[in-house]
C-alpha cells in the first residue's frame, strides 16, 4: 500500500507510516459498534468490535474480524456460541468497557443468558445468537464466519451507537421519510 496522498489536492497532508493512512481513510467508514460474547470456563467474556458485518441470507450469515493479538479472541473461540450485542447510542461506556485490558468487562453491567447460553447485554440494540463455522487468517486479522441461529431487536430502543472518525456519534437522522435505501 503507497502513501500517495502528497500528490492529491483536498487530501490532508499525513506524515508518518502507512498504518497511519490505513486507520486515518479506514476510519471514514462509519460503523456500528457490536460487543462480541460468549460463556467460557462458566464464566462471561467479551470484547468490543466494529468490525462486524453481514455476509449472506441463505444460510444466514454474519462476518467479524479478530486481531491475531487479541488475548480474548482466543477464549471465546473455546465457547460453543456466541451472541453479537449490536451496541445502542447510550452505550459508549460499555463500549469502552469492552476494550479495557486486564478488568472485569461485564462489572456494573446488566445481561441475561440466551437461548444458546451466551451473554445478551441488557440495553443492546439488537442481538444475534450464532456458532462460529469458519475462520481464515487474513494479515494482523483473522475473518471469522459465524451463522445466526435467533436474532432480534429491541423495539423500544432505535439509535445506534456509531463509530466514525475514531469517535462515537448517535445513530444520525434520516435525509428523507421514505423507507428506501
Ligand atoms: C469501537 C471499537 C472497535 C473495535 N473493533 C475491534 C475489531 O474489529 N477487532 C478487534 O480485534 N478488536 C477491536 N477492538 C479492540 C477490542 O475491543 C479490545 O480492545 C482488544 O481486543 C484488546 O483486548 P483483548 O486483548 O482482551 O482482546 C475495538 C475496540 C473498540 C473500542
Amino acid at each position: 500500500m503507497s502513501n500517495a496522498t502528497e500528490d492529491l489536492p483536498g487530501l490532508p497532508q499525513l506524515s508518518g507510516p502507512d498504518a497511519d493512512v490505513y486507520r486515518h481513510v479506514l476510519g471514514h467508514y462509519p460503523t456500528g459498534v457490536a460487543v462480541i460474547t460468549g460463556i467460557v470456563d462458566g464464566a462471561p467474556v467479551g470484547l468490543a468490535m466494529n468490525s462486524f458485518t453481514s455476509v449472506s441470507m441463505h444460510p444466514p450469515l454474519v462476518l467479524f474480524c479478530p486481531a491475531r493479538s487479541s488475548t480474548t479472541w482466543p477464549l471465546l473461540q473455546r465457547a460453543p456460541a456466541i451472541c453479537i450485542n449490536v451496541l445502542s447510542a447510550g452505550q459508549e461506556s460499555v463500549s469502552r468497557q469492552f476494550a479495557l485490558k486486564d478488568a472485569d468487562r461485564f462489572a456494573g453491567l446488566e445481561w441475561t443468558p440466551g437461548r444458546n447460553g451466551a451473554p445478551l447485554l441488557s440495553d443492546a440494540l439488537g442481538w444475534l445468537e450464532c456458532v462460529v463455522t469458519a475462520e481464515q487468517p487474513a494479515g494482523d486479522h483473522s475473518v471469522v464466519i459465524a451463522e445466526i441461529e435467533q436474532l432480534g431487536v429491541h423495539a423500544d430502543i432505535s439509535e445506534p451507537l456509531v463509530f466514525f472518525r475514531g469517535r462515537y456519534h448517535r445513530g444520525l437522522p434520516p435525509l428523507d421519510d421514505t423507507d428506501r435505501p
